[in-house]
């Protein structure tokens, strides 16, 4: 049987395409306070600077592209079965090939009805004050803000206990729960993390096979990847 590969990728991964990250920054996402853009007050206090907010990361994802991490990660799928699990709002992953991408914070490519969170639509444009539903609901996007529940947890967490192998790219390991997901990776799982500057917590100082690659994605994750499809 093949073995199962689980990455768990953060916006470093998303960085060498030109995508900023959100701690590098003194605590401003594209020059905002987080918690501006990125809350359900945030939305209450000031829908138009919200919607303008991920409208401008809708039309920035038009002129991106994956870089050679994305591209290093699809071709592990030769001999593993691979599950990526992002932190990150981005499609990148999925234009450089990935099969299996679970997305834990949301999708910029998608925005969901206020009066039912289960009206899911695709969206690649901007989208305004005014654009509702067809039960007449305005839509925002499909994003888990600070504070909100984050769906997708519980399938992540399973797929993290049936893992072999880890890649942890590009996170700071600093936003719950996604950051706890690796407790549920089997005691003797092998774990890369690959990040110019890692934060390895107390959880992750205790695992018997880790492995720190200290630097970018794009130039670390080609030869991790020969190394992988070589054992
Ligand atoms: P952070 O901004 O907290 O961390 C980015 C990490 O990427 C840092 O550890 C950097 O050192 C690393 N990094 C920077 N450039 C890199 C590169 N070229 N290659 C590899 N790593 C690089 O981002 P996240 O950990 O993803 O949540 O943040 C988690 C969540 O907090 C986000 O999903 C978002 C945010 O607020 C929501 O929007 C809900």
């Amino acid at each position: 049987m093949r073995k199962k590969i689980i990455v768990l990728t953060g916006a470093g991964m998303s960085q060498e395409s030109g995508i900023s990250t959100f701690r590098d920054a003194d605590g401003l996402w594209e020059g905002h306070d987080v918690h501006e853009v990125a809350s359900p007050d945030g939305w209450r206090n000031n829908p138009s600077l919200v919607l303008d907010f991920y409208n401008q990361r809708r039309r920035q994802l038009k002129v991106v592209q994956p870089n050679a991490g994305h591209l290093a990660l699809h071709r592990l799928e030769v001999a593993y079965d691979v599950q990526i699990i992002t932190q990150n709002v981005d499609n990148l992953h999925e234009r450089a090939g990935s099969s299996n991408i679970l997305h834990l914070h949301g999708e910029l490519t998608k925005v969901r009805s206020t009066g039912n969170p289960k009206t899911v639509l695709e969206w690649h444009e901007d989208l305004n004050t005014g654009d509702q539903c067809r039960e007449g609901f305005q839509l925002r996007p499909h994003i888990v803000w600070f504070g909100e529940d984050v769906p997708n947890y519980d399938a992540a967490r399973r797929m993290c206990q049936q893992g072999d192998i880890f890649l942890i790219i590009g996170t700071s390991m600093q936003v719950y729960p996604a950051a706890g997901l690796i407790h549920f990776a089997p005691k003797q799982s092998q774990i890369y993390y690959v990040d110019p500057k890692p934060h390895i917590s107390w959880e992750l100082s205790l695992r018997p096979a880790l492995e720190i690659l200290e630097g970018k994605a794009g130039e670390m994750l080609p030869s991790l990847v020969d190394k992988l499809l070589n054992l």
